[in-house]
């Protein structure tokens, strides 16, 4: 087993390292999932604890993932390994890095199918499919298209191509040039959905809601779901900030690029919660549908306004995009490792992972479309888990997300030596501390809570 670096690879400047980064981050997570479950929890209080966790736990992790990896340069379990005996520990701590990678496969495997959905979406808009439809119609075009395994396959595989080849042509013409071109573009046009909406729908209403707290309305769930959100959002224990920190030169400041990325991402969430939330309000629409907000309740909207056809495609032309560079980035992960175990080249470490998803993603593909070998109908510290989907995103989300990022944060805040993380950071004596603080007690005490509440005790 090799253990020398993937690539010589490195970031071109910080800028675009933090592109890169915000491309990772910038996704489903801030576009599909902040706005409903903002929607659920309430509003403005749920957005501003987000935002402490987010700056507090998440940031603070995002730079002890990326100092992981700098100082290994390698893919994320190798590398964890290399730091363990530099600091002179057990070499089990590299569980560290391949966990990571497993939970961002795991995720990917999914991610890939709902990214699949919006671009189906597109393809629907485009045809003009949600001119004039109706609640009713909606929801039966949802339904048919979660429920057929031939169009949800021929999406999934549209979108694993395309990974498979913006990675594979490479560290620099494939990966880096993409996302940046591909970035502006997701937040140009997030931006002027953004202004649409204000203009055609109720923005104050989405204004309030998105800023005021009510902490009425906030309860413990909604408190655990910003932390395992802010975990999510970032890209964080997925392996994909380990080796993005790989490619990270040594000059670069990681808590200043890790600051940026950071405000990238939540300025995308924000904005996407003022692209839909003036829409939802405007169009009296309910902002506590759930999963369905953006697939089955915003088309209504759509339909309803002028030039449905065009917005809708916009829309689903933006989401499909934020899915996809995220989804480069999760493949990057486990291609830098096929490279690093197997000296493969890089095309054949692309097909290879790209292939492996798939295979994996028809477990999540089977589960929508109801096939019964999916069905498995598991219990995990009493939650139901009927299908291979609900077990894999469960399991990712919930448990692995997490334990990666409390073992980020116990390895870097507590085991590694000073020495090291010192001269990683590089930072003056006060932010050092502050960060120390944050990876040592915060994050820690933060996620062993949601292992506690998952574990029904709190
Ligand atoms: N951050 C992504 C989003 O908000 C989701 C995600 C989680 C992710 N882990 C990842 C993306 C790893 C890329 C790599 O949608």
């Amino acid at each position: 087993m090799t253990t020398k670096a993937p690539t010589n690879n490195r970031w071109s400047s910080n800028f675009s390292f933090v592109i890169a980064a915000t491309a990772a981050a910038v996704g489903l997570g801030n576009i599909w999932k902040f706005p409903y479950i903002v929607g659920q929890n309430g509003g403005g209080a749920f957005v501003l604890v987000y935002l402490l966790f987010i700056f507090l736990i998440g940031v603070p992790v995002l730079m002890a993932e990326v100092l992981m990896g700098r100082r290994g340069r390698a893919s994320p379990g190798y590398a964890v390994r290399k730091l363990a005996k530099e600091s002179q520990v057990h070499s089990s701590w590299q569980i560290t890095g391949w966990l990571g990678m497993f939970a961002g496969f795991m995720i990917l495997s999914f991610y890939a199918v709902i990214a699949g959905w919006s671009l189906s979406y597109m393809v629907k808009a485009a045809r003009g499919t949600f001119v004039g439809i109706n609640e009713a119609g909606i929801s039966k075009l949802f339904g048919s298209m979660v429920s057929s395994s031939s169009e949800l396959m021929l999406y999934t595989t549209l979108i694993i191509v395309g990974t498979v080849v913006v990675v594979g042509k490479g560290f620099k013409s494939g990966l880096e040039r993409s996302v940046t071109f591909l970035v502006p573009l997701l937040l140009v046009l997030l931006i002027i959905i953004a202004i649409y909406a204000a203009k055609i729908g109720d923005f104050d209403a989405a204004v309030s809601f998105l800023f005021k707290p009510d902490f009425g309305s906030l309860t413990k769930q909604g408190i655990l779901l910003a932390l395992g959100q802010s975990f999510f959002t970032l890209s964080l224990a997925s392996g994909v900030m380990i080796i993005y920190g790989a490619y990270v030169p040594k000059e670069t400041s990681i808590i200043t690029t890790s600051i940026w990325i950071g405000i990238a991402d939540t300025v995308a969430a924000v904005v996407a919660g003022l692209a839909i939330f003036p829409i939802v309000f405007g169009y009296g629409l309910q902002p506590a549908e759930g999963p369905g907000l953006i697939f089955q309740t915003l088309p209504i909207a759509f339909s309803a306004m002028p030039a449905t056809s065009l917005v809708a495609t916009i829309f689903f032309l933006m989401l499909s995009l934020a899915a996809f560079t995220s989804a480069i980035a999760m493949i990057e992960a486990s291609v830098a490792f096929v490279e690093d175990k197997f000296n493969a080249t890089r095309w054949t470490a692309a097909i290879v992972s790209g292939f492996t998803l798939w295979l994996v993603g028809l477990g999540t593909i089977y589960s929508f479309s109801g096939a019964n070998w999916a069905k498995i109908d598991w219990v995990i510290f009493g939650e139901q888990l009927p299908t291979i989907f609900d077990a894999i995103n469960h399991i990712a989300s919930n448990i692995l997300l997490p334990l990666g990022g409390l073992l980020a944060a116990i390895f870097t805040g507590w085991v590694m030596k000073k020495k090291f993380t010192q001269e990683e950071l590089n930072t003056s004596p006060l932010a050092y501390f502050v960060w120390q603080v944050c990876v040592r007690y915060l994050a820690p005490v933060a996620i062993i809570a949601i292992f506690l509440q998952l574990l029904g005790f709190i």
